[in-house]
């Protein structure tokens, strides 16, 4: 199947534009993450294709630092999410002050929650309360998971360059009429114990990077929803403006 490209003049493309979202944009602006699938697996063909778009994402020196992992075993996805659970529970028991009798780790729980800010951040940590208490799937249901493991050797920030390959993967999927979520909470099952890198033979240089819930969406879940603005500096010949 080739890749073709239409050609239009730029004259009716910037006429277009002007009133006409891309179908790209479209998919960037309507994709929301996705927490409900029905049962139905993706063809595996659909797969294969996402993969492709991920396999195509830019990446610092060309470096492609990364390795995709397909999950479609359901015993296997239910045990990396227990293990996840059961992380879960300790991190809870040993973090989660606002039980009954438990303020006292008030202080200690502020402790680390400053120390390691991105992983103990209130909303991951209150995730993880959900989590344990079996308040909150891990995939919500997703017949196909990609595990994106990065190369820790690749030029510059794999993690950044994972990232673009896997939304490339997140966008192809919605085009097709799929739905996903990035679920980063399986990270402790893959850094704290060895269990599942052992299981899916994962060694040196691959490091776990992020995942991504893949299936068909139950309802129609996607749709333009508002977003916080930020501002943007913008500078031009000697003058500033600030847009939003
Ligand atoms: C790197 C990353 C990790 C995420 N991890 C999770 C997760 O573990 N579980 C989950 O339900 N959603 C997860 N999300 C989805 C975000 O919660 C979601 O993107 C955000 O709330 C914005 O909503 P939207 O994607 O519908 O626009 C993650 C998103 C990103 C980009």
């Amino acid at each position: 199947m080739a890749v073709k490209a239409k050609k239009i003049s730029k004259a009716e493309q910037l006429a277009r534009l002007k009133t006409e979202f891309t179908e790209t944009e479209r998919i960037i602006l309507s994709r929301r993450s996705v927490r409900l699938y029905t049962e139905e697996q993706v063809p595996e063909f659909m797969v294969k294709r996402i993969l492709e778009a991920g396999r195509f994402a830019p990446s610092a020196g060309n470096s492609q630092p990364w390795k995709f992992v397909v999950l479609r075993d359901p015993d296997m996805m239910n045990g990396i999410a227990d293990t996840v659970v059961k992380l879960c529970k300790m991190l809870r028991v040993t973090m989660d002050y606002r039980r009954e009798g438990f303020q006292w780790l008030r202080p200690f729980t502020k402790f680390w929650t400053r120390l390691r800010y991105n992983d103990l951040h209130w909303v991951p940590l209150g995730a993880a309360c959900l989590i344990a208490e079996g308040k909150l799937g891990l995939w919500h249901g997703a017949p196909t998971v990609i595990l994106i493991f990065k190369d820790v050797r690749g030029v510059s920030n794999p993690d950044l360059d994972c990232g673009i390959a896997g939304q490339n993967m997140v966008l192809a999927a919605h085009s097709m009429g799929l739905g996903t979520c990035w679920v980063g909470f399986v990270r402790p099952a893959f850094e704290y114990t060895g269990k599942w890198r052992r299981s899916l033979g994962i060694e040196f240089p691959y490091k776990f990077a992020n995942s991504i819930a893949i299936g068909w969406p139950k309802g129609e879940p996607d749709g333009m929803v508002g977003r916080q603005t930020h501002a943007t500096d913008w500078y031009e010949y000697g003058t500033k403006k600030t847009i939003y």
